[in-house]
């Protein structure tokens, strides 16, 4: 990637790691940062220009090259496999999964610094890397832990316009009142009202996007105490990083759930542009809404049950095919009651997906994860049974593009086994975690200048006409 420039030292731990990726012609990623640079601020100024060149070069040398034709059915069909957006800090391959930065999970968890050896990756090292396209080093990784600390302090009206709903609204309803609430904040508004010219809008919507970023796990905890520990609050632990922390203000302290949250925030934070919310985000941004106003927007996508609402619908549906089958049912039972879900019309939540092709890694790791801690958990077992017994009942439907399980099948029975059993409230976590991904881009959209969206929309007369003059 011509992204990065290129670094000479820790050549050792660079072929180590080129050995153990199976990725050969992938690696160009890996660059070992050697700067001493703590400030994330001042790594990514220096960034911005050589990315702006990269841009302004490749829309005067390619931008009349064609990616592709789109069909009547890719209109139909939600804009399915039509290329249409730029998104730097992930990319999606349908059967190889996500890619942060060029790195996939497993390499995420090798290489990004964890909080013990051999540890869970730190959701701060991920949005490092998702900004600069960098590993960062242990040191760059607290020095970002602790600038979150220093703007996760929440303004009251923004708990007060929470505590205006019913206890009773969704926890997504919630969350996302809270976010628009911190909207008054915004640093990108006050600089526009004051006319800041264009080429510095990355800086406001940077500030804005990590304050938002240190401040909605706070927002998302209080919700959680709100709804269901009776409004009993639990400050914020300065001496925790961000995963663990989020983990201590929702009340669960073990040191195996701070890694599960670790882990959990750093795989739900992005997904590349195209999925609702981040494209929700990305979409509402390009109109020069701050990213609390686009970000507030994205939540409201994320709410969808095809979407993040999913993980809530996954726990759900599993503890009613216990209720109904008990917990020691067979692989006959369970059949069966896939096939009496799907005849009354509904979807088995936590399989199939929009572009991948193939069993989510990000399932796969939250598996291993499960493997290593909980294996006699019942409702892992009960899992990893649906994952045997769902994909042939897909598959057997005939119209499922991917019958494999989703990211969204397994987070559930881990955050139950550590006694988050709240089903409902699951989709905040998802929301907490997808604001490192959307910020990320967010201040690249700026940085890069990217355009306001507008595509063209048409009626279904002038689709018939179409196709019959170009019959
Ligand atoms: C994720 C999802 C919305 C993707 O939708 P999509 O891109 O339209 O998927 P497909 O092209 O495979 O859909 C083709 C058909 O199979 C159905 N299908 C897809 N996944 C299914 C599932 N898990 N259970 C039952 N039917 C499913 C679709 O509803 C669609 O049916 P229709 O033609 O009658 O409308 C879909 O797989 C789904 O609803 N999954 C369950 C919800 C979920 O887990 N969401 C989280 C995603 S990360």
């Amino acid at each position: 990637m011509v992204f990065f420039r290129s670094v000479s030292a820790l050549s050792k731990l660079r072929s180590r790691l080129v050995q153990q990726s199976s990725l050969n012609s992938s690696v160009r990623w890996l660059q070992i940062q050697t700067s001493s640079d703590l400030d994330l601020h001042s790594q990514l100024k220096e960034l911005i220009p050589e990315q702006q060149e990269r841009l302004k070069k490749l829309k005067s040398e390619h931008g009349k090259v064609q990616l592709g034709n789109i069909t009547v059915d890719m209109v139909l069909g939600g804009m399915r496999g039509m290329t249409g957006l730029l998104w730097e800090t992930s990319l999606l391959d349908p059967e190889e999964g996500i890619r942060f930065r060029g790195l996939s999970i497993p390499e995420c968890q090798k290489l990004l610094p964890a909080a013990k050896h051999a540890g869970e990756p730190l959701p701060e090292g991920l949005l490092w890397l998702l900004l600069t396209g960098k590993v960062p080093t242990k040191g760059q990784v607290d020095a970002l832990s602790k600038e979150l600390q220093s703007r996760a302090a929440v303004p009251d009206h923004v708990f007060k316009a929470i505590d205006a709903l019913p206890v009773s609204a969704h926890p997504m309803t919630q969350l996302a009142t809270g976010v628009l609430a911190l909207q008054v904040q915004s640093e990108f508004q006050k600089a526009y009202d004051k006319g800041i010219p264009k080429s510095k809008y990355w800086e406001p919507t940077y500030e804005d996007s990590l304050s938002l970023i240190a401040q909605v796990p706070v927002v998302g905890a209080y919700v959680y105490r709100r709804i269901y520990k009776n409004g009993q609050i639990i400050p914020k632990d300065d001496s925790l990083d961000y995963g663990a922390n989020f983990s201590h203000m929702l009340g669960f302290d073990s040191p195996e759930m701070h890694e599960l949250m670790r882990l959990y925030v750093t795989i739900h934070s992005d997904h590349e542009g195209g999925n609702v919310s981040a494209h929700t985000g990305h979409l509402v941004a390009s109109a020069l809404s701050d990213p609390y106003l686009s970000f507030a927007a994205a939540l409201n996508g994320l709410a969808g049950p095809l979407h993040g609402l999913a993980n809530q619908e996954v726990l759900l549906w599993i503890k009613s095919v216990v209720d109904e089958c008990g917990e020691n049912m067979t692989k006959e039972q369970l059949k069966d009651y896939v096939w009496k879900t799907l005849k009354s019309g509904k979807v088995v939540p936590g399989f199939g997906h929009g572009v991948l092709r193939k069993t989510d890694p990000r399932y796969m790791c939250q598996r291993e994860f499960a493997l290593k801690h909980l294996p006699d958990d019942p409702l892992f077992q009960l899992v990893s049974k649906l994952y045997e017994v769902v994909p042939p009942i897909l598959t057997e439907l005939g119209k499922v593009k991917n019958p494999w399980p989703n990211v969204d099948a397994h987070s559930g029975v881990l955050l139950n086994h550590y006694g988050l059993t709240e089903a409902r409230y699951y989709t905040v976590l998802f929301g907490v975690s997808r604001s490192i991904g959307i910020c990320s881009q967010l201040i690249w959209d700026r940085a890069l200048g990217l355009a306001l969206e507008r595509p063209k929309s048409v009626t279904m007369e002038w689709l018939e006409n179409y196709c019959k003059k170009s019959a």
